[in-house]
């Protein structure tokens, strides 16, 4: 048998394998909400034009209701056959309401219908993504809050640098993921322009209100290029780009956590509800969403490259290709939801470990820096000497097996006579971090005045 929607050219019907690589109704069932609400907006403005009667276009409004409340009660007979949600509600419809069911696709076409469902699709994966990343942020604030003057070793190389506050550390990923919140802002602000009414290609002989629509759809405006329309799939691209830089800074928190939740660096302690044991070493508290957050970066950004790749080259307008874009999108948002999700449960829940992280914080000769810039200051020194002459301190420590401030006067004095006992001031991590007053330093002052600042943004 023929196809009932677009069969009327065709004597046979489509081979099986055909219908296989056809059918998108496996994965596009997902947008059965975002496609009853564009029909339905569709029939309003076909009556309110008087393109349709007032009476079918109630019995259409009405009948998408209840073929949404049996999608959603999971009794919806969906079929292969009619390849995508598209048909299928359609179809449905058809055998609730009768004729005027097919009047519904007056003046639109599967192509603008599926821009417009995928566009209120990836709209309220906006939305989400937004929120998951706010919840992070304010998850941030508050390690950021109670631990705005505990020091800690401050990395380059994954070697110790200099000491830091714990709390700035919590803040550089608030900026991170502050950027990654506006990113989104951005691409919605970006992408809030309504599909419905392109038809086809290039618009519609019947008296349609495009305005309409886009309004009841929560666009800003129509489209303005029907061409264009429905062949644009960037908001999608959008998303899978903001998505993949948020993936990243997710992956490089979760490595952090990582290291730092192991017993060589034992800075954190992760909760028991965010790890996982060892099947065979009772001893084990592995960080199992830490590393699979790590890890998602993989499909999220896969999938950016895998639509990248799918448009490329694809003249105007609609060309099935366009089918693969969603999959990918939605594996990509159900990946970066989670990740969201269990990043901010686990710093929730983790538990700094103050006195490991402040002995961290004054080894490695972590306040060397300290040390020069007090040559320069107190001395009169010029910064390359000073550097030298605390390179030959941190040389005598190292081969004496000590750290700085364990060095005595007279050791100093041997390198450079006119060092006073005044040097042993900022040596200490806690004086060094309080000296960083500079604007974003990592005095605590200065830390607090951020996360104050990014309280008031949040609201
Ligand atoms: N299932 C199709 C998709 O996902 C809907 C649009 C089909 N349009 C067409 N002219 N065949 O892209």
């Amino acid at each position: 048998a023929s196809n009932a929607m677009w069969g009327g050219r065709f004597a046979a019907g489509p081979d099986a394998i055909m219908e296989a690589i056809n059918a998108s109704i496996d994965f596009d069932k997902r947008m059965a909400a975002q496609d009853i609400r564009g029909s339905r907006a569709h029939a309003a403005m076909l009556a309110a034009q008087g393109i349709i009667t007032d009476s079918d276009a109630e019995a259409i409004r009405e009948g998408l209701l209840t073929v949404l409340s049996e999608i959603e009660g999971g009794n919806f007979p969906f079929s292969k056959a009619l390849e995508d949600i598209h048909m299928n509600v359609e179809a449905r419809l058809k055998d609730l309401i009768g004729e005027p069911a097919g009047r519904l696709h007056t003046g639109r076409s599967r192509n603008d219908q599926v821009a417009t469902d995928f566009k209120l699709w990836v709209r309220d994966q906006m939305d989400a993504a937004i929120e998951g990343i706010e919840a992070l942020i304010r998850a941030l604030l508050a390690q950021a809050e109670a631990g705005a003057d505990w020091v800690m070793p401050g990395f380059t190389h994954l070697q110790t640098a200099q000491p830091v506050t714990w709390g700035h550390h919590m803040m550089a990923y608030v900026e991170m993921f502050g950027r990654d919140m506006s990113r989104f802002r951005d691409a919605r602000a970006r992408m809030n322009e309504s599909p419905l009414g392109a038809a086809a290609l290039a618009g519609t002989s019947f008296p349609i209100d495009r305005h309409m629509t886009a309004e009841a759809l929560g666009f800003d405006r129509p489209a303005a290029n029907s061409l264009d329309a429905v062949a644009d799939r960037d908001f999608a691209l959008e998303f899978l780009s903001c998505a993949t830089i948020c993936a990243m800074h997710l992956s490089r928190f979760a490595e952090e956590l990582v290291i730092w939740s192991s017993a060589q660096f034992r800075f954190v302690v992760l909760s028991d509800r965010f790890s996982t044991g060892s099947s065979i070493m009772p001893q084990k508290k592995n960080p199992d969403a830490a590393e699979l957050i790590r890890a998602k970066i993989g499909r999220i950004m896969g999938a950016m490259v895998g639509l990248f790749t799918v448009m490329k080259g694809l003249p105007l307008t609609y060309s099935k290709d366009m089918q693969e874009d969603k999959e990918q999108v939605f594996d990509a948002a159900d990946s970066l939801m989670l990740s969201l999700a269990a990043m901010t449960g686990m710093v929730s829940d983790m538990t700094a470990n103050r006195p490991a992280l402040e002995a961290a914080a004054a080894s490695g000769f972590s306040t060397a820096t300290d040390l020069a810039d007090w040559l320069v200051r107190e001395l009169n020194m010029p910064f390359r000497d000073a550097h030298h002459v605390t390179g030959t301190l941190v040389a005598m420590a190292e081969k004496k097996g000590c750290d700085l401030p364990d060095l005595s006067l007279e050791e100093m004095q041997s390198v450079h006579a006119a060092i006073n006992a005044s040097v042993f001031d900022v040596l200490g991590v806690h004086n060094s971090v309080a000296s960083r007053q500079s604007y974003g330093g990592t005095a605590p002052d200065q830390v607090r005045l951020q996360i104050g600042r990014w309280k008031e943004l949040l609201g």
